[in-house]
């Protein structure tokens, strides 16, 4: 027997696999092909507090080893999801992670503190990738002063477990995760996609009409283990890795440069059952070397 289970601070996950943000709807849109109480955590739909229709289409392009998305962060509200999602989600076995955004600082505690209420929420996470409409959209986690500001008011209303979910836009890292220790942030997830841009040659144009759209999938793996490996190695908090996962072999080298638990974004469009195998992947590699506790590995590769 291996034991798969791991502790993130204040959150632990009876095994270190979660579904990420935005690739697996809000958890019944999944289930008939992935048994959800096998996953170490779900990660619903990012959550404002109005409902938000996101952006044109076209929203989704496919480009070699990755997914472009331009959904826009389109999604049903707080209120909607609290209603219509959480009886579902209720009743299953496994860790419940609430991802939230807002246009303006408000709008992040507003969201923030309907969720506190809510006792099935197990953690509450903040995508800082989004752009501040008070601050010309610009991206929360590019600048300092921002997100220090919208870490502390979010940690502020919530009791829950606070994750802020980094993206590349960051720019001064050791700064940035000074601060987010400083604010409370109970545990960091990176990375979001990367901003990224496709041409339509045919029609001599952008191809999303709000031109730039996010990089994810096996394209962004080895740019966001360095940015896991580079942030495990300077920060205490506990991580979670993600960025272009699709095998076992892909998560146990997030888990062995430390990170503590992993998240599947693309994969999970690709294939939904993917999580599983990853899941059975590496309790296979932890059996057949003999390593009974998957703590054992993480963080041996210095
Ligand atoms: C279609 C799509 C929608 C996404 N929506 C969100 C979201 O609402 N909030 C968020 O923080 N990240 C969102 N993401 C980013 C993913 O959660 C993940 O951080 C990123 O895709 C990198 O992981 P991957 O390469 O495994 O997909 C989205 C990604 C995709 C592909």
């Amino acid at each position: 027997m291996v034991n798969l289970a791991v502790s993130l601070g204040k959150l632990s996950l009876k095994n270190p696999v979660i579904l990420a943000s935005g690739t697996c709807g809000y958890g019944r849109e999944i289930s008939p092909y992935l048994d959800l109480n096998q996953m170490g955590a779900i990660t619903v739909k990012g959550l404002s507090y109005h409902p938000f229709p996101g952006n044109p289409p076209p929203r989704l392009r496919e480009v070699y080893a990755g997914v472009l998305n331009s959904i826009g962060l389109e999604n049903k509200g707080v209120h909607r999801f609290i209603q219509e999602d959480l009886p579902f989600l209720s009743s299953l076995d496994t860790r419940l992670l609430v991802n939230i955004w807002g246009h303006t600082e408000d709008e992040f505690t507003r969201v923030a503190q309907e969720l506190d209420k809510v006792e099935r929420v197990d953690a509450v996470e903040i995508n800082v990738s989004c752009p501040n409409m008070e601050r010309g959209r610009a991206v929360f986690c590019s600048d300092l002063e921002m997100l220090k500001s919208i870490v502390g008011k979010v940690r502020h209303v919530t009791q829950k477990p606070l994750i802020v979910k980094l993206g590349p836009e960051v720019g001064e890292w050791e700064k940035t995760l000074d601060i987010l220790e400083s604010e409370g942030a109970d545990i960091l997830s990176l990375t979001n996609s990367f901003p990224a841009l496709f041409i339509d040659v045919e029609k001599e144009d952008f191809f999303f009409k709000r031109k730039f759209a996010g990089l994810s999938g096996p394209a962004i793996k080895p740019l966001a283990l360095k940015m896991v490996y580079e942030v495990v190695n300077y920060t205490s908090l506990p991580v979670i890795g993600m960025g272009g996962i699709v095998s076992a072999y892909d998560a146990l080298e997030f888990l062995l440069v430390g990170a503590k638990a992993v998240a599947l974004g693309v994969a999970n469009l690709l294939d939904p059952g993917l999580a599983l195998s990853v899941l059975e992947g590496i309790e296979k590699y932890l059996q057949d070397r003999e390593i009974e506790d998957l703590e054992d590995l993480i963080g041996k590769v210095k």
